[in-house]
């Protein structure tokens, strides 16, 4: 049992391999959080001690005790107005005015699996381990009652949170926030580690100590973002890949959200995570329920490489329901950088004729393939061939290029319509428009009502047809630009602060009709490169375009970023041409093969343009990486050093879960005269086994190459890149 209740002593513990997390039971009937962090067995509350702080007030039955104050004990789950001013995680309004909840218990239950959420995305039970904690809380005077949800996986020290807001009362109850958890850490000294970013230069890890005062990771974009990855660490101050407490948090949600992190009076940290409660509001009818979306929360005392280890293979296994998840990726050419919109079919079925001289699985036709689509200016929402570019229609191509022995992927941007669309000639009021106000466009083009169940309808009736009379086998999902001038023209007046939740709702449900009737298509998730990176897209799509940024040297920083939440084989990953479109900077071919690699490896380039010695060398990229595909899709990453850093170089090795195999990968990012050794100590290696190391005579222990390490010749030239197999003897 990994979820047991104490009657005596009121507590609700929640145990997993290495990790323990307690609450407990006030007799005001307020859930206080006593602990979460390393495994121990007991009690916690001793950690309390009631404390007369000036101007923290107490609840009314317990006045005479001064010392016991919402304000400065540990809370399960804030309410707002009730005497603790810290940050609330639920902001009820009645129609009669009353304003926040003081929340307090009603019942529980301890079941088996796992709980999941209406309309949203959240993790499985793989393997028959979850356990379901359902924590009742209630507030009559607010008409509220809060269900906060716990699925415990032991054996993966995860532990997947939510809360279920229900109308318990006669009138509508409006929710201004209701946020997915609440974590007080009332001690330590903690950094914030987050990932801030921008296009074509996503997830950057930012890191530095908590101030008093709140600090707020948040986007206010309809999507994750580019800007602030929704995925949060907190640390020890002195923790560091191998060492140290570390906390993650990783919200299930791909719209515009907000992490909330107070250190108080006392020097207590609480974090409160979930949707993003500015220009947001949900009004419940009485009876109905509100669903937060979930958040993955773990924890280690071993440093940030094992609390990355521990989502990735969370991610994998209990959180994408794609059965690509677990399985080896086509190696993919897709055509964007090749060609942009300027191609015609001879010039597609040249480019798929080298691809697959090369070796290539897959051919993705990108954008501008359908509709008026000849730049970015028009045809979205228009979802058939442009029969100018493409005059025998999409299936006599995908025919001949099936005939090539290539499967064929297509590139799709459903959530968006162009002015100059039939689909938007036809229904303008699909677009998120404000009346009597121009909306403001992005790559010009407008977003369509997700929240909308017609224009879901549409969409699944549209993309059904496509994918039904074509064989398409992979889809790239696109999102080029972010919500704004965000008003449903389906919604009445009191109910437009839902509407951009209910888009991100409707492409869910979008995608899971997609995912669930189609799947044995890959689907791929993208947003401008790499701006809906998040676990909620990674529920249906067992990978995401990392970046729009495909210069090797940049990618080493946003894959470094990343890999702090996210696996290897969720960044897609893609060799470009040289000079780089985006840097127009030189990376010798090797070393952009190392980096796209570490991910959904694929290509985006012209191979008709390639030299002889260039087709070979990618001939040999691709075997090389059906060879290790398993190794960097499955096994643990190791993070050497980080390529921003001082060392001017990038390293970065996968170890197979059973340790018998292990690839390092370097890239000299400043290449220096006179070069001092490049040495490394290498990580996760059975210490007591004997590998080989490629291109090395003789052999080494894993002790010798993790204690002592391993020393590289100095690496010459642009941006040189070494990858090396070891193998256990
Ligand atoms: C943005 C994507 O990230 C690119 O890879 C490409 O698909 C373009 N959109 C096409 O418009």
């Amino acid at each position: 049992m990994s979820i047991l209740f104490d009657d005596t002593s009121r507590t609700f513990t929640l145990t997993t391999r290495n990790t323990a997390y307690q609450m407990q039971l006030a007799p005001t009937g307020h859930l206080l959080h006593l602990y979460y962090g390393r495994r121990a067995e007991g009690r916690f509350d001793s950690l309390y001690l009631p404390h007369d702080c000036g101007f923290s007030p107490n609840p009314y039955e317990l006045r005479d005790n001064r010392g016991w104050s919402l304000d400065t004990l540990p809370q399960e789950y804030s309410g707002t107005n009730g005497g603790d001013y810290r940050l609330g995680a639920l902001l009820p309004v009645t129609e009669d005015g009353v304003w926040g909840a003081d929340l307090r218990y009603v019942r529980h239950t301890i079941e088996p699996g796992k709980y999941a959420l209406h309309g949203l995305p959240a993790a499985f039970d793989n393997g028959g381990e979850a356990e379901t904690l359902r924590v009742t809380l209630s507030d009559p005077a607010a008409q509220v009652e809060v269900e906060l949800l716990y699925g415990v996986y032991a054996s993966q020290d995860v532990i997947a949170r939510a809360a279920r807001v229900t109308n318990t009362g006669a009138q509508t109850v409006r929710l201004e926030k209701a946020a997915s958890l609440c974590l007080d850490l009332p001690f330590g000294e903690w950094d914030l580690l987050h990932f801030h970013g921008r296009h074509c230069m996503e997830r950057q890890p930012e890191r530095g100590p908590l101030m008093t005062g709140v600090q707020t990771v948040s986007s206010k974009r309809g999507m994750s973002s580019h800007q602030h990855n929704p995925f949060v660490i907190l640390c020890d101050q002195g923790a560091d890949e191998d060492h140290g407490e570390c906390y993650g948090v990783m919200p299930v949600w791909s719209g515009s959200h907000k992490t909330e992190i107070e250190r108080d009076q006392r020097g207590s940290t609480r974090i409160v995570s979930g949707v993003n409660d500015e220009q947001f509001s949900w009004t419940l009818a009485p009876g109905e329920s509100f669903d937060t979306p979930e958040a993955l929360l773990a924890f280690t005392h071993e440093g940030l490489t094992r609390l990355s280890q521990t989502y990735h293979r969370f991610l994998r296994g209990n959180l994408c329901r794609s059965r690509f998840s677990n399985a080896p990726r086509p190696v993919l050419l897709n055509n964007w950088e090749a060609t942009y919109f300027d191609f015609d079919e001879e010039k597609l079925l040249s480019i798929a004729r080298e691809a697959k001289a090369l070796g290539v699985d897959l051919f993705v036709l990108d954008d501008g393939w359908f509709g008026s689509r000849n730049d970015d200016n028009g045809g979205l929402g228009d979802w058939f061939v442009n029969r100018t570019k493409l005059p025998n229609g999409l299936g006599p191509l995908i025919e001949q290029i099936n005939g090539m022995g290539l499967k064929f992927g297509l590139w799709i941007e459903p959530e968006m319509v162009n002015e100059d669309s039939a689909l938007y000639r036809a229904h303008p009021d699909w677009a998120l428009t404000v009346p009597g106000r121009k909306p403001s466009v992005g790559r010009n083009q407008f977003v369509l009502d997700m929240g909308r169940p017609d224009v879901v309808e549409y969409l699944c009736d549209t993309l059904t047809a496509l994918l039904r009379e074509n064989r398409i086998e992979y889809v790239k999902w696109d999102m080029n630009r972010g919500l704004s001038d965000v008003y449903s023209h389906a919604l009445p007046p009191e109910r437009q602060g839902e509407a951009a939740h209910r888009y991100v709702l409707g492409v869910y449900s979008l995608l899971d009709r997609l995912t669930t009737a189609f799947p044995d298509v890959l689907f791929e998730g993208c947003a401008g490169g790499g701006g809906r990176f998040d676990a909620g897209m990674l529920a249906y799509c067992p990978q995401i375009w990392c970046s729009d940024n495909t210069d090797a040297v940049e990618r080493l920083a946003i894959q470094y970023g990343t890999s702090f939440g996210y696996p290897a084989s969720a960044m897609g990953a893609h060799v470009s041409a040289s000079p780089n479109h985006q840097t127009g900077r030189s990376v010798p071919l090797g070393t952009r093969a190392i980096v796209a690699m570490s991910g959904a490896f694929g290509y985006e380039l012209d191979p008709t343009k390639l030299s002889a010695e260039e087709k070979q060398a990618i001939r040999e990229q691709i075997e090389r990486y059906r060879e290790i595909e398993t190794l960097i899709r499955t096994g643990d990453c190791f993070r050497l050093t980080d390529p921003r850093g001082e060392h001017r170089i990038a390293a970065w090795q996968f170890v197979s879960e059973d340790r018998s195999e292990a690839l390092l990968n370097v890239v000299a990012t400043h290449p220096e005269g006179n070069p001092r050794p490049l040495h490394l100590r290498l990580k996760g290696l059975d210490p007591q086994a004997v590998y080989t190391v490629e291109g090395q005579d003789g052999s080494f222990s894993g002790a010798a190459l993790m204690y002592g390490g391993w020393t590289l010749p100095p690496l010459y030239g642009d941006y040189p890149g070494a990858q090396l197999r070891l193998r256990r003897q």
